[in-house]
């Protein structure tokens, strides 16, 4: 058995993943906080100071970085710094160290985790990412970009939020495309079995939906009662939206709304 890496191993996709290659592959983590899981090697470290990436890489086949830092993501909301920075010590520095690495340890296959769109971006913290797909592409390391859309637990946290408000202003005539990151974890397994792909197919959920009616599904099955005020944004915005989606990709199999009914509020 071959060992893969995952970074990110305790975030949304990162255990999803670890589940679907733990029958093919030894799974191993770099994480800042050691999981529990006791089929996984876990190895602390930490992207943003470079603290355990050499002892992470060595010996492995694969390595699949999914971690990331978007403040916006964590906190649920953006502010208004999150329309012209983003910090880039984990997303762009800490993929450079994770590269350099991966290149002096001779790993064969580097899969990078982006986002649709993000050559489009419409958040900085979008083109941080775009900056990390340059590195992987520049570096020697055989190298697979893998592209999802937003995943269902970002949307439904940002909408949990955001019905703190007694009235949610949203732009609702732009699309989306929101995926369940298990869907996406075993399209990524798919590829650590196939290896260096580049470029890979972009990866979306099963249903292009409008803002407002993606909402609409939300208040339904969360059981909120929020008046919607349509946001008229330009329509710049709404092309830039548009990107952030996939029709023509590889499609998911969980809707929205099955996986509302699945998943209790966080
Ligand atoms: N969320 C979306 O809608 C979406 C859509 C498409 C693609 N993606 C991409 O998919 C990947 C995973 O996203 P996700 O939604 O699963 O993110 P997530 O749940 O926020 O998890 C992020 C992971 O990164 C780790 N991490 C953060 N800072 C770190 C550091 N300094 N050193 C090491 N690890 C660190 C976190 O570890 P801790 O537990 O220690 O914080 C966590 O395991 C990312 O590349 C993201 O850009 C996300």
């Amino acid at each position: 058995m071959d060992t893969v890496l995952v970074t990110g191993g305790t975030g949304h996709l990162g255990r999803d993943l670890i589940g679907r290659l733990k029958p093919a592959h030894r799974v191993r983590v770099l994480a800042r906080t050691r999981g529990t899981d006791p089929d996984v090697e876990w190895v602390r470290g930490d992207l943003r100071t470079g603290a355990g990436i050499r002892e992470a890489v060595a010996g492995v086949r694969t390595v699949v970085h999914a971690a990331t830092w978007s403040p916006a993501a964590r906190r649920g909301y953006l502010l208004p710094t999150d329309f012209w920075r983003s910090p880039p010590d984990v997303d762009v520095h800490g993929t450079r160290r994770l590269l350099d690495e991966a290149g002096r340890a001779g790993i064969g296959h580097f899969a990078y985790v982006s986002i649709v769109g993000v050559d489009r971006p419409l958040l900085p913290y979008l083109r941080l990412k775009y900056q990390a797909e340059e590195l992987v592409r520049a570096g020697d390391v055989p190298w697979s970009v893998l592209r999802a859309t937003q995943f269902h637990w970002l949307t439904d946290r940002l909408l949990g939020k955001a019905a703190r408000l007694p009235v949610l202003p949203l732009p609702t005539d732009i699309e989306a495309q929101p995926v369940d990151s298990g869907d996406f974890a075993a399209y990524v397994a798919q590829r650590v079995a196939d290896g260096p792909g580049g470029r890979c197919e972009d990866f979306g959920g099963p249903e292009v939906l409008r803002f407002g009616d993606l909402v609409a599904q939300w208040q339904r099955i969360r059981g909120r009662h929020r008046k919607v005020v349509r946001l008229p944004v330009p329509a710049r915005f709404e092309r830039a939206a548009r990107a952030l989606t996939c029709p023509a990709g590889h499609r998911g199999a969980v809707t929205w709304s099955a996986w509302l009914r699945s998943h209790p509020p966080e």
